[in-house]
């Protein structure tokens, strides 16, 4: 995998590049759907690529890991040929997942035992097993077995697991570099710097973590209740000392304002089920502004659910039809709203991009956020 550089906003930190894997290129900075199960909930894979226009998207380890399994994904050939993707995969490891487990798991040095959310079945993940496990789903892009502490935890709290998250980054490493990749692509591992919301254990995250020399970078445990301020702060001490050449992924973040922010600051990879799961509750995301399409107010009104004609679903259907479909839970209301969010998403991407390119970058940014962020 290579990252190129191509150009870097003189008004702030943003900037833009290329990212090549054996599943092609992506244009950063990006926004990656989320897959959680190995699908993006009521989209397919030929939507995705031609209509949403994205680039690479995002699976779980712990959900394939307990369905379908590492078995059935071995034999598939891995998740490429199971899901028809045949684009980018990143996979986020299951350190988030399964501490969002609440009471049915338990930490150790070892690593995690947990009890699966289908059948209550006890599991045993470790920074060894959950790199094994994504060397079979076979993602370009594998990410580092952490812990992801509460937004509002003590220091103390902090500082032991980001120390237990070192030291298993370390095992990650060890055991990625002894082993090769099952399907003849090539895969990459990312670390992913933790510390809460302390300067000094951010700072300490980042420098440990680009001392392990690996292809890119992630930034984990933020938009976990923290302020965005305090998320901001957090991102851009990390960033300066996270190195220019290699890519930079704020995981599971956010809206579309934390978004242009983070761009602005430096980070160049995103995910978050915000357009598809709120979507599928009606929450319609436009370059107008944000919509409740089941409010009374769109009953008739027949204009395009946005203007902006972002993909077909946009000049198919009206604000009228669309709002009828989610009250009567009807299957296509969740596919518009998922197709007509993520396109927005990966448009405003693609226009901060444009954006940098052109040196306008921060005046686009305010203006953009004023007017996406209007309830409408
Ligand atoms: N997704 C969102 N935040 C995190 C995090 O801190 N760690 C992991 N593994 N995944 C995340």
């Amino acid at each position: 995998m290579k990252y190129t550089l191509l150009a870097k906003d003189k008004n702030s930190d943003a900037r833009c590049g290329v990212l090549t894997t054996n599943h092609g290129n992506i244009e950063t900075p990006i926004f990656m759907p989320v897959g959680t199960v190995g699908t993006v909930k009521a989209v397919h894979a030929r939507e995705l690529k031609e209509d949403i226009k994205a680039q690479i998207i995002l699976g779980n380890t712990y959900h394939l890991y307990l369905r379908p399994g590492t078995e059935v994904l071995e034999e598939a050939g891995g998740l490429h040929k199971f899901n028809s993707w045949d684009r980018p995969i990143l996979t986020d490891s299951g350190g988030f997942q399964v501490f969002s487990l609440g009471d049915c798991r338990k930490i150790t040095e070892e690593g995690v035992v947990f009890r699966s959310h289908i059948d209550g079945s006890k599991h045993l993940f470790t920074p060894e097993n959950v790199m094994d496990i994504q060397r079979k789903i076979g993602a370009d892009i594998i990410m580092a077995f952490d812990e992801c502490p509460p937004g509002q935890s003590e220091y103390g709290y902090a500082k032991n697991s980001l120390e237990l998250t070192q030291r298993w980054l370390e095992r990650c490493v060890k055991r990625f570099d002894s082993t090769e990749p099952l399907y003849g692509y090539h895969q990459s591992l990312f670390p992913i710097v933790q510390g809460c919301t302390f300067r000094d254990l951010r700072e300490k995250a980042a420098e440990h973590a680009v001392s392990l020399d690996r292809e890119g970078y992630a930034i984990g445990g933020l938009a976990v209740g923290e302020e965005a301020e305090v998320m901001y702060e957090m991102i851009q001490v990390v960033n300066r000392i996270l190195p220019q050449d290699k890519p930079r992924y704020l995981m599971g973040v956010g809206t579309p304002e934390n978004i242009l922010e983070a761009i602005s600051l430096g980070v160049d990879m995103f995910d978050c089920v915000m357009p598809t799961r709120n979507g599928r509750n009606g929450m319609l995301f436009t370059t107008e502004g944000v919509i409740n399409i089941k409010n009374k107010k769109w009953e008739k009104d027949f204009s395009r659910i946005d203007p902006a004609g972002l993909s077909f679903v946009d000049d198919d259907y009206s604000k009228a039809y669309l709002r009828h479909l989610i009250k009567a839970d009807e299957i296509l209301g969740l596919q518009i709203c998922s197709i007509h969010n993520l396109s927005f998403y990966l448009w405003l991407v693609r226009e901060a991009r444009k954006h940098i390119l052109e040196g306008d970058f921060v005046t686009w940014k305010e203006s953009t956020i004023k007017k996406v962020t209007r309830r409408l």
